[in-house]
């Protein structure tokens, strides 16, 4: 198959709630500067990208904002035509802080709706205005007095405002997306989780299938961390023998196993070469699968509770 003929990159997961589907391959706008995150998500949106994925953490939704209005207002893309995802910061798990979080992220990001919200991490932190509450010994302070679940009923009273179309979590087990699966009103739609090949949690990626939630995979690279996954010599060797760049590799695999991948990159030639992405051959896909025994977490969250990725002092 031709590239021009191949519609890998355009691939749509479906939502189990009804509001639409979300583009699988996404871009992620956890860049450090301020304006490197403004152009690189102006970039990514005229590259052909339709998932941003932001944070209230990130502090970038204003950039992120800006950048998206450049596009619209220019014709370029339509509003319609982009799927927008925000999460909700650890400092705002009580239910009474979940919708003025929420609007505060709206605005930030002057849009009438966000497709999805996500609730960044299982983990409630001490409520109030300060992201990264540290006692004296510089230890994280949380909060006991709210569960995962009281969180998600917020979460669940959001949607039907006509302002967030889809809610679900990210940086959570299988354990505990079966509870709040099991207690839902709504399901999540969506579940965001660190995965690529030495990560490939294939139990979730397997429940998640099973209950048409749709798994949206971060740092699908490897964050630009050691061991490379794109130095990984099955995935090098793929790439050679295709024609592809090793990041092109990665991405078709999540993909074509049914993920929706998440890439960063304040660099305007590989902002473009992770949305110029087509099918890799089923042994190429069973290679990846079988052959590479490296396995590493890159963001510890899921098991520490503690957020990595994001300097402390953001
Ligand atoms: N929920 C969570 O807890 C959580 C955690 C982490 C991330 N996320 C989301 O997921 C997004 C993606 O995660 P990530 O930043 O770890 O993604 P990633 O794409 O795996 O890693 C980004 C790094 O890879 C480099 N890179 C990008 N494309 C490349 C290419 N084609 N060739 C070589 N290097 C390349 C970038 O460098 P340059 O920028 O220098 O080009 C950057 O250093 C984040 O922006 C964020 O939105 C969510």
């Amino acid at each position: 198959m031709t590239q021009a003929a191949d519609q890998l990159r355009y691939t749509k997961l479906p939502l189990n709630d009804g509001t639409g589907s979300l583009p699988a391959l996404g871009f992620g706008t956890l860049i450090p500067d301020a304006h490197a995150t403004e152009v690189a998500t102006r970039l990514a949106l005229e590259a052909g990208f339709r998932a941003i994925d932001t944070a209230e953490r990130y502090r970038t939704e204003k950039e992120v904002g800006s950048a998206m209005q450049q596009v619209f207002k220019s014709g370029a893309v339509r509003r319609e035509d982009v799927f927008v995802v925000t999460k909700l910061w650890n400092n705002n798990h009580r239910p009474e802080r979940v919708e003025p979080a929420f609007e505060a992220s709206r605005r930030k990001l002057r849009l009438d709706y966000v497709d999805l919200y996500l609730i960044h991490t299982p983990f409630a932190f001490q409520p109030g205005d300060e992201q990264d509450p540290r006692d004296a010994a510089g230890q994280v302070i949380y909060d006991r007095g709210v569960t995962l679940l009281d969180t998600w009923r917020a979460m669940e009273a959001l949607v039907g405002t006509g302002r967030c179309r889809s809610i679900g979590l990210s940086d959570v087990s299988l354990e505990t997306l079966k509870e709040i699966v099991a207690a839902a009103r709504i399901k999540p739609a969506v579940v965001h989780v660190e995965s690529h090949p030495y990560l490939p949690q294939w139990d979730l990626v397997d429940y998640c299938r099973a209950n048409g939630i749709a798994l949206q995979a971060f740092a699908a690279l490897g964050h630009s961390s050691r061991p490379s996954l794109l130095e990984d010599p099955v995935v090098t060797a793929i790439a050679r023998q295709a024609g592809k760049t090793p990041a092109q590799v990665l991405l078709a695999w999540a993909i074509q196993r049914g993920t929706a991948p998440l890439t960063t990159s304040k660099t305007p030639s590989r902002i473009k070469e992770n949305f110029d992405v087509s099918a890799i051959g089923d042994d190429a896909m069973q290679a990846i699968r079988d052959r590479i025994t490296t396995r590493a977490r890159f963001n510890t969250v899921v098991e520490t509770g503690v957020p990595g990725f994001i300097p402390r002092d953001r």
